[in-house]
């Protein structure tokens, strides 16, 4: 078990991907503190790795208001002793571009992806140096903050400002021992999330994927370069590295868990060759 002893606080638990990287963290041995504005999802998360026989808390908390967010982690303080890995997660999806955006919806969506990490990252960090924990943060990011995605202005637009977030912090917090790196995951495929809010008992609702403005591949495997998508447990697993000893010499990295996506030549198409 390579995160035995060590607290886990992971942010936005719905039974998709951060709920599947949590599960994976406890299977590791990380007791877990769930983090999410949405009660089921927080509840749901702890319950389900409770029943794995790991240890696991739940908190409600709006990852954009700092008295929420001290409170939430001096919760898993008096109850874990400390946080050792942050993983910020929570997100909002607002598939609009620069001509429909309403500036409040843009202010909330950034809000939530930026100052959300940028709160517990502040808060946690102060909590590390604190009790001299040499701790870990990751952020996840999007292939969509790597990438001009039409018609998802606000959350492309966080997702990189989130990826040198990630860069600038780390540079910040290295004389502590503390790393920092951010994971990039990329459309997902469906069947673990729905799979985990059948056994969690909540609803989830479906793909992004379907959602988004015409123009987009109907079938998106075929664009990644290994022809299938990434699941929640594949990011699960690389968390869990980035997390672990076994990353020590890692800071400021970006892993992309995303099936060659980012690396493929524009003009090649996978699905065709
Ligand atoms: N699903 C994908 O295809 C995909 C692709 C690349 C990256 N990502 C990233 O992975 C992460 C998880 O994505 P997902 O698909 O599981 O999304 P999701 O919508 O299922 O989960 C996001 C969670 O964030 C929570 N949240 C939203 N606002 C919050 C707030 N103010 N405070 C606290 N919690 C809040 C939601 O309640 C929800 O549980 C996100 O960072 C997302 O950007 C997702």
């Amino acid at each position: 078990m390579k995160l035995e002893g060590k607290t886990a606080l992971v942010t936005g638990t719905s039974p998709n991907i951060m709920g599947g990287i949590a599960e994976e963290l406890a299977r590791e041995g990380a007791n877990l503190v769930c983090v999410d504005i949405r009660e089921e999802y927080a509840e749901k998360c702890a319950a389900a790795i409770i029943a794995e026989g790991h240890d696991a808390m739940d908190v409600v908390c709006d990852v954009t208001d700092e008295d929420q967010v001290v409170a939430a982690i001096s919760t898993a303080t008096e109850r874990f002793g400390g946080v050792d890995i942050l993983v910020n997660g929570a997100a909002l999806f607002n598939f609009k571009g620069v001509l429909d955006m309403p500036v409040d919806e843009w202010r909330r969506q950034t809000d939530i992806i930026l100052t959300g990490a940028f709160l517990f990252t502040k808060h946690v960090a102060h909590l590390m140096i604190r009790q001299d924990r040499k701790g870990n943060i990751i952020n996840i990011i999007s292939t969509a903050g790597h990438q001009g995605e039409p018609g998802n202005v606000g959350y492309g637009t966080a997702k990189a400002g989130l990826m040198n977030f990630t860069r600038s912090v780390a540079m910040e917090l290295s004389g502590y021992g503390i790393r920092v790196n951010s994971l990039t995951p990329t459309a997902t495929n469906p069947s673990e999330g729905q799979e985990r809010a059948a056994r969690w008992g909540v609803d989830w609702p479906r793909p992004r994927l379907g959602q988004r403005a015409a123009g987009l591949l109907p079938d998106a495997s075929r664009g990644a370069p290994l022809l299938k998508l990434p699941s929640p447990s594949h990011y699960g697993k690389a968390a869990v590295f980035l997390a672990s000893d076994d990353a020590e010499m890692i800071t400021g990295f970006d892993l992309r868990v995303d099936a060659g996506a980012v690396s493929r030549y524009w003009i090649w198409s996978p699905g065709d060759a």
